[in-house]
């Protein structure tokens, strides 16, 4: 009997598209309905009559086992309801109706959520993933409009089997409703199913979008340094490599008044796994102004001082998180912070951003909910910072 084996889940929300994916165990057919729902009081979610009011349907015949639908000519910011299905000769399934939002514009207030390492603690822990199931819960309940995997969400990329077990699996709920972007990770092990399974823009591994006043750049680290020399480079960070030159281009064109750059090797943090090779791009990121980089690979939180020329920079530095989310291993740690640390805390967690146009929050939270580390990041019209 056909079933679907992984989502649906919503990739690459735009102010007026979305796309929804799923995965069948056999080749089948593709359609999604988009509804309207008619609100009552002024709620949401439980506060929607039952969806009733289909607005478009998108159908795609071709037979397959990884479905993506994409969805356009919808409005900014709204939240709308979905349901998908699919068939052979043979069965037919269906799941929904689910929520979904599409990306708010300019000048509008959201929120998201980082964190990774779904895979790369779980193949040392015993919880079988039980871990992962409660952090995707706990994100849920901060509603994010959307979360960045900082890579290594599966142990091992080209095992198939890991996709479903520590990422899609216990990441089922959360996904349906809650859009995702992620970067490469070593854990990834340059996996063809990475980019059979995300709907980023290509060529998936590194790329760009805008959410509100927000510019994400991703980054391939694992590229920049390959698995046989990690953690040296192999002179991939220059003018001339596709992805050195996409940074600066990206960065360069970008016009929202935030911008946020994340990859997985960490350029800063305490404990030994930190790859100073990838320091080469900071002048890049300080020149252009950016204002928050995110890295995981240390399987642990970590906030860096603003840190601007290899130096402390209160002013005009740039804050480094590593979010290795769902794992806490504090044994692999050495038992000594680093200069360039400010805050660092080794337990399974998420970061929350606020982001308004005048001043982005990051929250840390662990996994039974508790805040344990703050920052603010204000700018006024002339691009002047003050970190709080
Ligand atoms: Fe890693």
């Amino acid at each position: 009997m056909l079933t679907i084996i992984k989502g649906p889940y919503l990739q690459w929300p735009t102010i007026n598209s979305i796309t929804i994916m799923w995965e069948t165990d056999i080749p089948s057919s593709s359609k999604v309905e988009i509804y309207l729902a008619e609100r009552i009081h002024s709620g949401y979610q439980g506060n929607y009559k039952k969806p009733e009011y289909i607005v478009t349907a998108v159908c795609d015949e071709s037979f397959r086992n990884i479905h993506s639908i994409t969805i356009e000519h919808l409005l900014p910011g709204t939240t709308y309801f979905y349901k998908i299905y699919s068939e052979n000769d043979k069965s037919e399934v269906e799941a929904g109706p689910y929520p979904l939002k599409t990306a708010v514009g300019r000048g509008v207030p959201f929120s998201f959520t980082v964190t990774s390492e779904t895979g790369g603690y779980s193949g040392f822990d015993q919880t079988n993933g039980q871990l992962n199931v409660d952090l995707f819960a706990q994100m849920q309940r901060y509603r994010p409009d959307f979360t960045l995997f900082v890579g290594d969400v599966v142990n091992d990329g080209k095992e198939y089997a890991d996709w479903d077990k520590y990422f899609f699996g216990p990441g089922r709920d959360f996904m349906r409703t809650t859009p995702f972007y992620s970067c490469l990770g070593n854990h990834e092990n340059y996996a063809s199913w990475y980019y059979e399974f995300m709907g980023f823009a290509p060529p998936k591994n590194y790329y760009s979008f805008d959410y509100g006043d927000v510019h994400f750049t991703c980054l391939d680290s694992t590229d920049f340094v390959k698995k046989d020399s990690y953690p040296f480079s192999q002179d991939e960070l220059r003018p001339g490599n596709p992805q050195y030159d996409f940074l600066i281009r990206d960065l360069q064109a970008a016009t929202a008044k935030w911008k946020i750059v994340y990859f997985h090797y960490p350029p800063y943090v305490s404990g030994g796994y930190q790859v100073e090779v990838l320091r080469q791009l900071c002048p890049i990121l300080e020149e252009y102004e950016v204002d928050l980089v995110f890295n995981s690979h240390t399987i642990v939180y970590e906030r860096s001082h603003p840190i601007r020329a290899g130096e402390i920079d209160f002013d005009k530095g740039i804050v480094y998180i590593v979010s290795g989310g769902a794992g806490a291993m504090p044994d692999w740690l050495l038992p000594k912070r680093d200069w360039h640390t400010s805050q660092s805390l080794a337990v399974p967690h998420f970061v929350q951003v606020v982001v308004t146009l005048e001043q982005l929050e990051v929250r840390a939270i662990d996994l039974e909910g508790r805040l344990f580390d703050t920052m603010q990041i204000r700018k006024n019209a002339d691009g002047v910072k003050m970190i709080l």
